[in-house]
Parts: C-alpha cells; sequence; structure tokens
C-alpha cells in the first residue's frame, strides 16, 4: 500500500482495494502465513467489539505475530496521556497499531505522532476494515464485481460511508436509502462521485427503501444507532422507522439477491426478527471473512 496507514478507504486506491481483496481470497485458502513473525501489533479498544477484536487477534497470531490487546481505561487516549505520547511510546515497543475510537480525529492524531502503521478499526466517521471484507464477501458470491448494485437500507453511518466509498472505486452501484437528514455526508458525496467517475459505477440517494432495492443484488443494513449515539435513540428510532429491512422488503428482489449486516444486528429496528436465519442472508459468511480480510490488511501494510 502507498499510504502508510489505513484510516479511510480514502487512503487505498481502487487497484490497491484490488491487491487486498485478491490477498484475502488467498488467506481464505491458506490461513497460516509468516508476515508477521516477530512482530507485535497494539489492539487499542475505546468501543466494545466481537468480529474487529477477535478476528485482528487470531489474523495477528496466524500470520506469526503478537497481538496485544489494550483496553480504553488501561491508554486512557488523551486523558491518561497525550495521543502524541501513546503514538511516540508504542512505536518504540510495537510494529503495527490497530485503533478502534470514538473520533477520526484521534486516527488522524496518532498516524501524525506514530512511526508504524496505523489501522482504523472503526471511528465516528469510518470503518474501512469492515468495507473490505465486505467487497471480499460480495466478490465471492458473485464472482467479481460486474453488473453489481448494492441497496443500503438506513443511517448513512461510518459503515455505509466505508462501503460506498469501497463500492465506487471498484465499479458497484450504490443506492442508500436513508431519511434525507441521515444520507452520507455531502464532503464524502464528492469523493464518492469521483470514484464512481473513474470506476462507471453509478452513486444515489432516496428516501424510498422498495426503490433503493429494486434490482439490487446486495441488500445492505446496519444499526440506526450506532455505538456513542445512544443519547439519539428515541429520536432515531422514531425517524428511521420507515427504513427496517423484513421479509416483505427482501422477496421484491431477486432470487439471487444476497443480504448483508456488519453486526451487531438488532431485531425489530433495522431488521425484522429472523431476518439473518433468511435463506438470502450471508451475514455470518460476512463475518468470517473479517479475519481473512484482515490478514490481507496486516501483510500489505507492514510491507
Ligand atoms: N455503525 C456501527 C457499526 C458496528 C460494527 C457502530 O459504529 O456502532
Amino acid at each position: 500500500m502507498k499510504s502508510k496507514h489505513l484510516l479511510s478507504i480514502m487512503d487505498v486506491s481502487p487497484e490497491e482495494i484490488s491487491d487486498l481483496i485478491k490477498s484475502g481470497l488467498q488467506f481464505k485458502e491458506s490461513p497460516v502465513g509468516s508476515d508477521l513473525i516477530g512482530k507485535s501489533a497494539a489492539l487499542i479498544f475505546e468501543k466494545p467489539s466481537l468480529r474487529t477484536k477477535v478476528s485482528f487477534d487470531v489474523a495477528v497470531t496466524q500470520l506469526g505475530g503478537h497481538p496485544i490487546y489494550l483496553s480504553k481505561d488501561e491508554i486512557g487516549l488523551g486523558t491518561r496521556e497525550p495521543i502524541s505520547d501513546v503514538a511516540r511510546t508504542l512505536s518504540r515497543f510495537v510494529d503495527i497499531i490497530v485503533l478502534r475510537t470514538f473520533s477520526q480525529n484521534n486516527l488522524r492524531d496518532l498516524s501524525d505522532y506514530a512511526s508504524v502503521p496505523v489501522i482504523n478499526a472503526l471511528s465516528d466517521q469510518e470503518h474501512p476494515c469492515q468495507a473490505l471484507a465486505d467487497l471480499l464477501t460480495i466478490y465471492e458470491k458473485f464472482n467479481g464485481f460486474e453488473n453489481i448494485k448494492i441497496a443500503y437500507i438506513g443511517d448513512g453511518n461510518n459503515v455505509a460511508v466505508s462501503l460506498a466509498l469501497a463500492a465506487a472505486s471498484v465499479g458497484i452501484d450504490f443506492v442508500i436509502a436513508s431519511p434525507p437528514q441521515y444520507s452520507i455526508p455531502t464532503n464524502i458525496v464528492e469523493e464518492i462521485n469521483k470514484r464512481s467517475l473513474q470506476s462507471n459505477a453509478n452513486f444515489s440517494v432516496t428516501s424510498s427503501p422498495s426503490e433503493a432495492v429494486s434490482g439490487a443484488n446486495v441488500v445492505y443494513t446496519d444499526v440506526w444507532i450506532s455505538m456513542g449515539q445512544e443519547e439519539e435513540s428515541d429520536d432515531k428510532l422514531k425517524i428511521f422507522s420507515g427504513f427496517q429491512v423484513n421479509e416483505s422488503l427482501l422477496s421484491s428482489t431477486d432470487s439471487s439477491t444476497i443480504f448483508m449486516h456488519p453486526l451487531p444486528a438488532h431485531n425489530e429496528q433495522e431488521i425484522s426478527k429472523g431476518l439473518l436465519e433468511h435463506p438470502k442472508s450471508v451475514v455470518f459468511d460476512q463475518a468470517e471473512n473479517r479475519l481473512h480480510i484482515q490478514k490481507a490488511i496486516l501483510a500489505n501494510i507492514i510491507r
């Protein structure tokens, strides 16, 4: 990778995304590698995590490295110690820093002072590792990215932003159906449009879920209330009530259409009860691919 860090999908070129997908597929075939032998990775998580934390831990271990998990309270990023000091200290011990944090600015500050690569394991603005794993899943399910349309239903959040940027990079059409005030931020739309133009993809926004899923190969949703937004719950539950992915919405799609969700999912909020078990659901294949893509990211960023 040209960029030293992976803070955003904007840090990786369309060619690099394709290479990461190929590398992820190779790691799926052959799970153990030697890329991190003798190396250590600090995994700092300021928010809860199941898939990201475990997949990074296992990925580092299976590449021969040593993962060190650090919680919010242990480190106190910016409270117990300035981010710049944490970055400079950790860079003397470890070879990679993985950070899940509340603010994208924390990632920028950390990477400004770190002399080792920093990977965004989710922030308020982006979830690039999730988006790359999702592309890997879509690639596997459809044997490539030709003539694919993703319909994203719900909040224009970190997951939506990274996925829309990643889709635009590889020529996948993307439509988001959301309440207008919760669509993807306009500065990001500019970058999506730029990448879409280069890859010949189509990006659009709507407030109609049924319009969005028409002709979609992938129906995707995520939580309405992301970690850190809990005090907005009452308002958001009301605003998003018409944006649930359910049996009736999926029944209007083609038999080959797949349903994706990064998890954790909330029954009777963004999905109806039982949707993870729907025949179109690929959510656990999607979760598994987090492990394969984390290895691709780690192996490529360390080079
Ligand atoms: N948008 C969600 C994603 C969780 C994987 C959040 O930030 O909480």
